[in-house]
């Protein structure tokens, strides 16, 4: 077996796969399937101050390799996840990531605070949320924001700081350092594309929203080359997701610069992707003559 293990912004992992927020609720429902202990960590749904209900139905749409959403941040809001949740979830042994949201800068800075003195042990800030009116993405577009908002966040937080980015912009290496700059400890890309779905038939929106974001494996490509061209100005570490299948894909990240990676999408398709991806990566690893997974991140080379 290859050594998986790694040390992602003070917190060790056992491995570099996590599963991505909104694609594992709580994590409960997987562990009924498999000990979720297993894998490297999990990002919580989206959590904010209040609970919310999302946007209303329809909002998922399946497309051609992937899936459009836009569920507008569904969860039943910080104080119910570290009541009812988070002593759960310590005692799996898992890395724990609590994906945040807000309105406005002082709800992020809310959330942080809430979140200071629980066990959480990583806080993804997500800035890139393409599904609600307020907040979200909002925070997420020009460098400035992202800046301003990182600031912000980490002079208030108690566990590293991931700042989750979107991919609808016309740089996001620009984001990422301003990220950067700003104070995170890492990032993690990319959060969906927007687009939309037509019911021909109907001849309407087949999503309530109109927009949703696009997952699976039809963006990967686009990740790919998101995180390979962040890796070439970044130092902080980057977590890659973007339609994640197998540990090949897994590993495909890892040689563009991502030190861990997010399974998102796949969760719906087959719930025990992410052991089988784990299992994966390490017959690879193996395959490779690679002792170490992390002796794989950023060594891709030129054609
Ligand atoms: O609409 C949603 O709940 C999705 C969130 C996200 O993409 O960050």
């Amino acid at each position: 077996m290859a050594d998986l293990s790694l040390d992602l912004c003070g917190v060790k992992l056992k491995n570099p796969v996590i599963a991505a927020s909104g694609t594992f609720g709580f994590g409960r429902e997987f562990d009924e399937l498999y000990d979720i202990g297993q894998l490297g960590g999990i990002s919580v749904k989206g959590l904010s101050l209040k609970p919310r209900t999302g946007n209303p139905p329809s909002r998922i749409a399946e497309t051609p390799s992937g899936m459009l959403n836009s569920v507008g941040l569904q969860n039943p809001g910080v104080d119910s996840f570290v009541e009812n949740d988070l002593p759960w979830l310590l005692t799996k042994n898992v890395a724990v990531i609590a994906n945040i949201t807000g309105t406005c800068v002082e709800e992020y800075c809310g959330m942080a605070e809430r979140l200071a003195p629980t066990g959480v042990h990583l806080l993804e800030m997500n800035i890139s949320c393409p599904n609600v009116h307020e907040g979200g993405v909002a925070f997420g577009v020009k460098p400035e924001s992202v800046y301003a908002i990182t600031k912000a966040v980490k002079a208030v937080s108690r566990q590293p700081l991931i700042v989750k980015l979107t991919p609808n912009v016309a740089d996001i290496t620009e984001n990422a350092l301003a990220a950067q700059e700003a104070g995170a400890d890492a990032i993690s890309m990319i959060n969906t594309l927007t687009g939309i779905a037509v019911d021909v038939h109907r001849r309407c929106m087949i999503l309530k929203n109109n927009t949703g974001g696009l997952s699976g494996p039809a963006v990967r490509p686009v990740a790919l080359r998101m995180v390979w061209q962040s890796a070439q100005k970044v130092k902080i570490p980057i977590i890659g997701m973007g339609g994640i299948e197998t540990g090949e894909d897994a590993a495909a990240f890892m040689l563009c610069g991502a030190k861990a990676v997010m399974v998102g999408t796949a969760n719906f398709t087959d719930p025990f992707a992410c052991p089988k991806i784990i299992k994966e990566l390490d017959a690879y690893c193996e395959a490779q003559g690679v002792a170490r997974a992390q002796e794989l991140v950023g060594t891709l080379r030129a054609y």
